[in-house]
């Protein structure tokens, strides 16, 4: 197993360029599940959980082939059941569910197992399933969900923690499929869902709304190939904004999308950052004194829960006290107890995290546990004295492309190392 040695104290200088959207290519190329006619989709990013998509692609029995930057995928001929090792691997996954269901009228999928950041039951899925005439049963660990027909329905997709992201994605492409029309009020805002639903279109599909919180879909009898860029990463741009506020230094984010980025870069703004538009990209940069903000994450286009620890990260090393209130996801605090090995004060109170920072922070061994959280530790030991070793890498590489060698060339003193 990898892990990363970081020698901190380098204020990061010189362009990033953002890679496309993780949490966008998933679904999309979940999507291609719903016609037998060959799709392309380009700015795809390297990453093992894309890798893992494909494995689940070509066992359901489609055509998957990477080029670069790109996959092209044809599902010809598809079986409607993907089995606990795949599914297992990725969260995510359970996002074949809605097109095997609008194509092939029936889906067994492995049923996600826990996960470190919270409970994350698909109830709302399941309910959007059902609402479409879909009869689902849970047995064996597999969801199954079966229909004779699909027929467009009205529903609301609210739960706990407001909308779901991929349940709004699931229930949009399989009522593409559907006869009639669905609406769905308190769908996902997240660009993320919009840049599905311009994909479904561009395979014949007719949503409108994608982007607000009620989403129109009229069902069609079938859909076509199509060819799709996919978003900038909006959670990897923020990434990067923090890191170069971290270590004060000056990063150009190349290719990175300001409107997606409204509330991340308010409270940057609010912390002393300067973020400015110079021609294409967007420039990052911190001169003096950080002020503490307080940050509650919410749906999108509140502040992203994605962003929560990497912010935490840089709230460390603010004077004075900043609250963090997590809304959206129950246990997701897993890299407090690590930046605390680094030296860094933060309690914990129900949702919030109660960050006393200014305290410089020192270099030690520590240990992700899971995407963000790992994408958090790197930021703190970009700044603190000394060397830091960030254990289990293999959580960062499940989302941030090259992560090490984009920090290389902003002058980082990074390396990969296999664990000692
Ligand atoms: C997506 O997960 C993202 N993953 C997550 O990013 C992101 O954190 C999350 O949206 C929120 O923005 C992908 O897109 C692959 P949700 P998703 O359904 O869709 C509750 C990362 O770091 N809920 O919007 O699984 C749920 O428990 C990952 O890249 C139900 O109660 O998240 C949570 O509290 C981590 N019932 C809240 O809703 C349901 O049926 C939001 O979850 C579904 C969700």
């Amino acid at each position: 197993m990898e892990s990363l040695l970081i020698k901190g104290g380098v204020p990061l200088c010189g362009e990033v360029q953002i890679s496309g959207a993780k949490n966008a290519a998933l679904p999309i190329m979940a999507a291609t599940l719903l016609t037998g006619e060959p799709c392309v989709i380009r700015r795809v990013p390297d990453l093992s959980d894309v890798k893992f998509m494909g494995e689940i692609l070509t066992c359901l029995g489609a055509e998957v082939r990477f080029q670069g930057d790109s996959v092209r995928i044809q599902a010809r001929k598809i079986s409607g059941s993907a089995d606990y090792d795949l599914v297992r691997k990725m969260r995510g996954s359970i996002c074949i569910m809605g097109p095997l269901l609008g194509r092939l009228r029936k889906a067994s999928v492995s049923l996600p197992g826990g996960c470190v950041i919270g409970a994350r039951p698909i109830n709302l899925h399941l309910k959007g399933f059902e609402a479409l005439g879909a009869r689902v049963m849970i047995e064996n660990g597999y969801v199954r969900a079966g229909a004779r027909r699909l027929v467009g329905a009205d529903m609301f997709l609210g739960g706990r923690a407001g909308s779901t992201v991929l349940g709004t994605a699931n229930v949009m492409m399989a009522a593409c499929l559907a006869e009639g029309v669905t609406t769905v009020e308190s769908a996902a805002c997240e660009p993320e869902v919009v840049d599905l639903a311009a994909f479904l279109n561009a395979m014949g599909a007719k949503i409108a709304g994608a982007g607000s919180p009620t989403l129109t879909i009229t069902g069609v009898k079938e859909l076509h190939g199509a060819e799709h860029e996919v978003i900038p990463d909006r959670i990897e741009a923020a990434t990067y904004a923090i890191a170069a506020a971290a270590t004060g230094g000056e990063v150009p984010l190349r290719g990175a999308r300001a409107g997606h980025l409204h509330a991340v870069f308010d409270k940057l703004r609010d912390t002393g950052v300067k973020i400015d538009r110079v021609g294409p990209a967007i420039v990052v940069r911190r001169h003096g004194r950080l002020k503490p903000v307080d940050i509650t994450t919410l749906p999108y286009a509140g502040f992203p829960t994605d962003v929560q620890a990497q912010m935490m990260a840089l709230m460390t090393l603010t004077p004075g006290i900043s609250i963090i209130t997590e809304r959206i996801f129950e246990s997701r605090f897993m890299h407090v107890s690590e930046l605390g090995r680094l030296g860094a004060d933060i309690e914990i109170e129900g949702p919030s995290a109660i960050v006393k920072g200014g305290k410089p922070l020192s270099g030690a061994p520590v240990m992700a546990s899971d995407l963000r959280a790992s994408a958090a530790l790197v930021i703190a030991g970009l700044a603190a004295r000394g060397t830091t070793q960030v254990n289990r890498v293999y959580h960062l590489d499940r989302g941030y492309e090259s992560m090490d060698a984009k920090l290389r060339r902003l002058g980082a003193r990074i390396e990969r190392v296999e664990e000692s």
